[in-house]
């Protein structure tokens, strides 16, 4: 499967934004902490929830869609403390599920998650916290199993402030005996938005949303779901359809977005002259006359978010002037870089987390692979920005994240087409 992609056109139109990729896939995993179903609304349906299913049906959880972007997943017939290996590599966001198993089961057996190709991806965080909270971690070749009687609370602090550590220890806290509290905790607002479901389900968790979030288990007494989950705007989705109405748009509206989540990449982008209109829920945004070159560093929430990152970059690849790119999150989120110089952007590499891009600099289409999801989306807005023909492929990757990109993206006025 390909996108071929011809550049150059002026885009126009509204661009909805679907529920959250990084919210929804928790949500789901946090269904084995109910003893009966929960319902699940706004989901996209990408093919990171599709995988996530099957990882779940795997274990006799019952999904149901409902239609209307609603699931109802129902946990009580659990069954099995495996996550399938040839699923679970294939979304980061798998390991996630090892922590509520961990809680609900007394045990989990997962292999070394997989996802991106962003970065060696170490998992030590999960492993120190489930330790912690009392559990045997065992590593035998390529996969992990972790195994305790009686989960504890403890008081973690995370070496380093990870997104999904955060959200999996948080998970696992809820059904354990006594009170953990993580510090160093990641900010993120699919955060809080996960623990106010939790806490409406009976958990008693505080500060989520902030560097300490404290959690009193309830002993090992499953939560019983009182309101659906509603997954919350897809920020990275938003944020990308901002650089795209910046680099491409005569007037671009995205809506459905909270711009509350995205005040980083809206700073940078007035900062770059790009005239922005920001309403409660919508942002309207086009080309400026003139670009001008601003340099983003990569940094946890609230910080300029790195998912972001590529796609500056490719606007920056039209911008006046020199911009420094410092990616301080992940040590392999530069491999689009060589790509982009195919195209002809004046980018010098200066070290794994750093490029230095000299615009502005006229990009021609080529042929290109997508290494990741937000690369993959960076390369489908440098193909629009690009003169001539350009072909993506792997649009699996693409597709991991964004519902019907393509689709949405012709409504703008993209001549973008999926290809066999
Ligand atoms: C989440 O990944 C997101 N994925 C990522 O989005 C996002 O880029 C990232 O957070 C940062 O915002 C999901 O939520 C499924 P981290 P996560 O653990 O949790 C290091 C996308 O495109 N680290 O916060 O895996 C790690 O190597 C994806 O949607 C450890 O050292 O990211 C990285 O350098 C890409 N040990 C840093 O922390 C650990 O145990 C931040 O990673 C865990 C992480």
């Amino acid at each position: 499967m390909k996108f071929v992609i011809r550049g150059g056109k002026k885009l126009s139109g509204t661009a909805p934004v679907l529920g959250a990729k990084n919210s929804v896939l928790k949500a789901m995993v946090s269904s084995l902490l109910f003893s009966g179903p929960i319902t699940v609304t706004n989901a996209p349906f990408i093919e990171d929830v599709f995988r996530m299913s099957e990882l779940l049906a795997n274990l006799k959880v019952n999904i149901k869609n409902k239609g209307k972007r609603t699931l109802e997943i129902d946990s009580s017939k659990l069954w099995g403390a495996n996550l399938k290996k040839e699923l679970a590599e294939k979304l980061r966001a798998s390991i996630v599920l090892a922590g509520p198993l961990l809680a609900r089961v007394g045990k989990a057996s997962f292999p070394h998650p997989g996802g991106c190709v962003i970065g060696k991806r170490p998992i030590d965080v999960f492993l120190d916290g489930w330790r912690a909270m009392g559990a045997r971690v065992d590593e035998k070749k390529g996969g992990f199993s972790v195994a305790a009687k009686r989960l504890r609370g403890a008081d973690v602090i995370f070496r380093v402030a990870s997104v999904t550590g955060t959200e999996t220890l948080m998970m696992t806290a809820v059904l354990a005996y006594g009170k953990t509290i993580l510090r160093n905790a990641a900010c993120e607002p699919e955060i809080p938005a996960l623990a106010d479901f939790l806490n409406a389900g009976g958990a008693k968790i505080k500060g989520a949303g902030t560097p300490t979030i404290e959690i009193v288990g309830t002993g090992g007494r499953l939560l019983k779901s009182s309101r659906p989950f509603r997954v919350i705007p897809d920020r990275i989705e938003a944020g990308s359809f901002l650089i795209l109405g910046a680099s491409l748009g005569k007037n671009v509206k995205v809506v459905n977005c909270n711009p509350n989540h995205l005040s980083a990449l809206i700073t940078s982008l007035k900062d770059a002259g790009v005239n922005l209109e920001v309403g409660p829920d919508w942002i309207s945004v086009k080309r400026p006359k003139i670009l001008k070159a601003v340099d983003i560093k990569t940094h946890e929430y609230p910080g300029f978010p790195t998912d972001l990152q590529a796609p500056f970059a490719v606007l920056m690849t039209q911008a006046s002037g020199e911009s420094m790119i410092f990616e301080t999150i992940f040590e392999g989120r530069m491999g689009y870089v060589d790509d982009l110089k195919r195209m002809g952007a004046k980018i010098v590499l200066c070290d794994p987390h750093r490029i230095l891009i000299n615009g502005p600099a006229p990009l021609r289409g080529r042929e290109i692979e997508s290494p990741d999801l937000r690369a993959g989306l960076a390369f489908v807005i440098a193909a629009l920005l690009a003169k001539g023909e350009s072909v993506i492929n792997n649009v699996y990757q693409i597709d991991r994240g964004y519902e019907k990109i393509d689709e949405r993206l012709r409504k703008l006025g993209a001549d973008i087409e999926r290809v066999d």
